[in-house]
This record gives C-alpha cells, structure tokens and sequence, in this order.
C-alpha cells in the first residue's frame, strides 16, 4: 500500500469510529431524558393540561402521576367513550405507551378527544416523559 492510500484508509477508520461512537452515546441518552427541556415541551399542552401542585383540569385533564396512572382516571373529567372504555379495561399510561401516543394522538387512538397535531420528535417525546414522571399524584415533585 502507498502511503496516501494508508491515509485515506486511516482517516476513513477514524471517522467510522467516531460516528459508532456518536450513535452509541445518543442511544446511551435517550432512554433517561433531560426533565427541564421536557418543562420546556410541556408548554405545548399548557393550554389544555396543568401539572404539578393544585393543578386543576381545563380542556384536559391535570397529568400528575401520568407516567403509570390508569388511563381516563381524573375524578370529575368529562372522558370520551375511547377513555372510559380504556379506563374500565384497567389500561396504563406507561412510558411506552405514552410515546406512542404523543407521536400522533388521534391515529394511535382514534376516537380520543385531544385535538394535538403530536410531537413528531422522539428526543421531544422523551424529554417531555421525563419531566412528566418527576410529579407523583398528588402533584408534589419525586
Ligand atoms: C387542545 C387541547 C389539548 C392539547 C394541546 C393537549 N391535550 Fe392532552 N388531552 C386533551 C383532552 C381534551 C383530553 C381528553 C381526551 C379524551 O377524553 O378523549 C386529553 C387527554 C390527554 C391524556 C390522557 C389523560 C388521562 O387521564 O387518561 C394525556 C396523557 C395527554 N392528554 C397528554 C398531553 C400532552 C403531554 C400534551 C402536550 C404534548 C397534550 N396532551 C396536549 C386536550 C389537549
């Protein structure tokens, strides 16, 4: 081998290496979520939903303690049928479950009354997650 080839062969390992390496750490991320750009998301449901301490239902209902807590379960909400049947099957909002939904609300689950374009953005989705899963149900802060 020439030694502009050796080089080339060289710079080429290198950057392979590396983006491996990028992937990995992005993987690596995405799993925990960063809760204060999720603050920043939840500003999109601000209109519709309220967290935290004293958080009261408006067109939707308060989200504390969304991460694990029955589906359709606020005391007092007006749910959609889609809701309340998911509610009487004992169905969780997991994390998971959640991210599907978020992606694009009303074609993974038709019939809900969320009018929400969704958030086509994973790293929005799990940031957004993380921030929700920091309030228990009565609102206080984990
Ligand atoms: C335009 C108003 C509006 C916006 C914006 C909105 N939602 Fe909703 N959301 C609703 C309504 C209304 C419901 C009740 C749906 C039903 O009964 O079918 C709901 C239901 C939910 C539920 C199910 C709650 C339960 O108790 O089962 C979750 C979770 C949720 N929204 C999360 C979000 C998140 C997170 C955002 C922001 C990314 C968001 N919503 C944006 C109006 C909205």
């Amino acid at each position: 081998m020439n030694s502009a080839w050796k080089d080339a062969m060289n710079r080429f390992i290198t950057a392979a290496a590396l983006l491996a390496l990028g992937t990995t750490a992005a993987l690596a991320q995405s799993p925990e979520g960063d809760p204060a750009k999720g603050a920043n998301v939840f500003k999109k449901c601000m209109a519709c939903h309220a967290v935290g301490e004293g958080a009261k239902n408006k067109v939707g209902p308060e989200l504390n303690g969304i991460v694990g807590r029955k589906m359709g379960a606020v005391e007092g909400f007006n749910y959609s049928d889609t809701l309340k049947e998911h509610n009487a099957k004992g169905d969780v909002w997991t994390a998971e479950v959640l991210d599907a939904y978020l992606t694009n609300p009303r074609s993974y689950m038709p019939g809900v009354k969320m009018v929400f374009a969704g958030l086509p953005k994973e790293s929005d989705r799990v940031n957004l997650i993380a921030y929700l899963s920091g309030f228990n149900e009565d609102g206080t802060k984990k």
